[in-house]
């Protein structure tokens, strides 16, 4: 898949934050395409999320708190809000917690195996809110086909924007889709906090919506 869903940001990141990376480094994955050992990362076996797109973190800090016994791995292609997400789990002495710096599309097709995701979270994905830019949206059928290609008969995607057309496109993309059974579409789950991102659309007067879906059929 071509689509390059994200911006590369240039952003001055702060000594703490940098200094958390190096400290840190041992929870850090770079996503090189080469088959991630998800035991030996976690230094345990338990079922694992993938959060793709993690911004600066807090939403993901938040939920894996509250869920010690799944691991997450964040993924994201900047660097800066994936220390500050560690230095969040620093704090809090999360150990459930690793980030990986890259493409989400290539951290799930090339190193991660099939059937080994218990659940992917796409929260607030990609900034293409306009119609002429639907073709860069993460969340089209070939993001589906292998987002169900690494979830076990069971796994869960769950995926939340705050763009009306975008979120008509994806649940009318996964009510489709022979993979997934869609389970709660609508306003944000207890479980899910408000993101960052979340928020600032909440300040400027936009609605967030929900799609939870889960994989059906043989894996
Ligand atoms: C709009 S922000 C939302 C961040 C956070 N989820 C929140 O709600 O506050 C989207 C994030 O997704 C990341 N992103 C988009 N496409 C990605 C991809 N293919 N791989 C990794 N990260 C991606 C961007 O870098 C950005 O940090």
């Amino acid at each position: 898949m071509t689509v390059r869903s994200y911006r590369h940001r240039r952003g001055r990141m702060g000594a703490t934050t940098s200094e958390a990376l190096l400290r840190l480094g041992d929870r850090i994955v770079a996503v090189d395409g080469s088959r991630l050992d998800v035991a030996a990362l976690f230094g345990r076996t338990a079922p694992l999320v993938v959060e793709v797109g993690s911004g600066m973190g807090e939403a993901t800090a938040l939920m894996a708190a509250a869920d010690p016994t799944r691991d997450v791995l964040a993924v994201d292609v900047h660097l800066q809000g994936l220390g500050r997400l560690l230095r969040r789990v620093e704090e809090q002495g999360l150990t459930n917690v690793r980030v990986a710096e890259g493409d989400a599309v290539v951290l799930l097709a090339q190193m991660l195996a099939p059937g080994e995701v218990d659940e992917v979270r796409v929260f607030f994905p990609d900034p293409w809110p306009k119609a002429r830019h639907a073709k860069r949206r993460l969340v089209q059928q070939p993001f589906l086909d292998l987002v169900a290609s690494r979830l076990h008969v069971g796994g869960t995607l769950h995926v939340a924007t705050d763009w009306a057309p975008y979120a008509d496109q994806v649940r009318d993309l996964v009510r489709r889709h022979p993979a997934y059974d869609v389970v709660h579409e609508g306003p944000r789950p207890p479980h899910r906090p408000i993101t960052r991102f979340e928020q600032q659309g909440i300040d400027a007067g936009r609605a967030s919506w929900d799609v939870v879906s889960r994989r059906v059929g043989t894996a």
